[in-house]
């Protein structure tokens, strides 16, 4: 008798008796101790479904489970080693903020004062060459620099470096130590688009096209084309006009900045006086806040201290120096609670410590690479 739900004798035959020898009615019962009957054929289903849960879906899940829990970020994903080796020390350089690391692996720095210049260090080498500046010459002529903040090399190798008393962006074409003034007016301060009031560190698009660049004492980001010749008029992308303060249209003395469009539409920006991190879309009227919180400054894991050097990574980690809190802190994506990666907070000199640090930067390896201001040292510390 054949029942709804059930399955008929000939479909069984069809799926599990194939083998068996021929059955009649009577032997059927006999049979189906060596042949599949329904209930076991949905037994024998649910138990190979069981069977792949926990062979194919677990570790899966264990796997997406161990991915939420930061594979991509710290502490249990990348991880650097915490104890830094010195790579060019107080016998070498005086103050050093900005730190720009080009496809080579090729490391540039900016001595701010006394020595006012642009160093490069090969890869693998230890010995500064001077690029740009004059040594201990601060000035204004096409040679010199005054409080020179940020440096970024191209694939021409034409170095650009922002130079903070001269309120201009210098560019230095074919190995020449003869500077243009590419933006800004040398010289004046002030707000119109071709000036600025204390520019501080840029960042490039990939195809270096345009330059974009923290205007502090303006409390907005301009940007300007790469291949100006002249102090021409930049364009205003962010904050600008409205005063500086911590509202999402406004910025508060932008000091670090970072655009990696191939990995976020955003500019990562970090507010030097409102202690936080924002990002923001090139030309909106306003950003988002990422982390720190507006005017308090603290040393807890959602507290920012005057951050200046920000990047970004590919899994979209933000990376910010948090300058009064002596260390580096990592922002997982979608994280206000930074995760540090260097330093300590205590200021001091030791291996494991940072004074003051300013700018960051990764060589192709992701080992990271930080100034330590007011230890008149670079600091690596290896990816592990
Ligand atoms: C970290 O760096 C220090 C100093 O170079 C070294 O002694 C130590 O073995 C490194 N630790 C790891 C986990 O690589
Ligand atoms: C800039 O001034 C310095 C110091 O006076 C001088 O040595 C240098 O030749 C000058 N450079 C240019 C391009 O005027
Ligand atoms: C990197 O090195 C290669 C080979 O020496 C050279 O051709 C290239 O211009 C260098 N790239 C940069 C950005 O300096
Ligand atoms: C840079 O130097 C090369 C070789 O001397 C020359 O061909 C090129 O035109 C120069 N570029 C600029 C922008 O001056
Ligand atoms: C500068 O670059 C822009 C954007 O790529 C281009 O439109 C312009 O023609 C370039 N100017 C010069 C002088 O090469
Ligand atoms: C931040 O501090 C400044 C100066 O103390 C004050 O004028 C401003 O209202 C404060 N902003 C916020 C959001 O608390
Ligand atoms: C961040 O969160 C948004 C939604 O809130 C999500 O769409 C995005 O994928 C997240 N980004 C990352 C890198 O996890």
């Amino acid at each position: 008798m054949v029942t709804q739900g059930s399955k008929s004798p000939a479909m069984e035959h069809d799926k599990g008796c194939r083998q068996l020898p021929q059955a009649s009615a009577k032997m059927t019962n006999k049979g189906a101790s060596r042949c599949l009957t329904g209930p076991k054929i949905v037994l024998m289903v649910v138990g190979i479904i069981g069977l792949l849960i926990v062979v194919v879906a677990v570790p899966i899940i264990v796997s997406d489970l161990k991915k939420d829990n930061n594979s991509n970020c710290a502490p249990n994903g990348l991880q650097w080693n915490t104890t830094g080796i010195t790579v060019l020390s107080s016998s070498q350089l005086t103050h050093i903020s900005g730190l720009y690391i080009d496809s080579n692996d090729t490391l540039y720095t900016v001595d701010e004062y006394s020595n006012g210049v642009v160093w490069k260090v090969p890869k693998n080498t230890l010995t500064p060459i001077l690029v740009a500046g004059i040594l201990q010459s601060a000035g204004s002529n096409a040679s010199q620099f005054n409080y020179p903040q940020d440096v970024y090399v191209d694939s021409q190798s034409n170095v650009y470096v922002t130079d903070l008393n001269n309120n201009r962006v210098q560019k230095f074409v074919n190995q020449s130590t003869t500077g243009q003034t590419i933006a800004g007016i040398s010289g004046s301060s002030g707000v119109a688009l071709n000036q600025f009031n204390g520019l501080r560190y840029f960042t490039f698009d990939p195809t270096e096209t345009y330059m974009y660049i923290t205007d502090y004492n303006n409390h907005r980001i301009m940007r300007y084309l790469t291949n100006a010749t002249t102090g021409d008029s930049g364009t205003l992308v962010a904050g600008g006009g409205n005063g500086a303060g911590n509202n999402n249209n406004q910025l508060n003395s932008p000091w670090g900045i970072y655009y990696l469009p191939s990995v976020s539409n955003y500019m990562y920006i970090t507010n030097y006086d409102g202690n936080t991190l924002m990002r923001w879309i090139p030309g909106a009227s306003s950003g988002e806040l990422i982390a720190g919180i507006p005017n308090l400054t603290g040393s807890s894991s959602s507290l920012l201290s005057n951050p200046m050097g920000v990047k970004i990574d590919i899994y979209q980690n933000v990376f910010v120096v948090d300058r009064n809190n002596n260390r580096v802190q990592m922002f997982c994506p979608n994280s206000s609670i930074g995760i540090t990666i260097a330093g300590n907070v205590v200021s001091g000199s030791a291996a494991t410590q940072l004074n003051g640090p300013r700018g960051i930067a990764f060589d192709s390896s992701m080992n990271m690479y930080i100034t330590d201001y007011s230890n008149y040292r670079i600091q690596k510390f290896n990816k592990l």
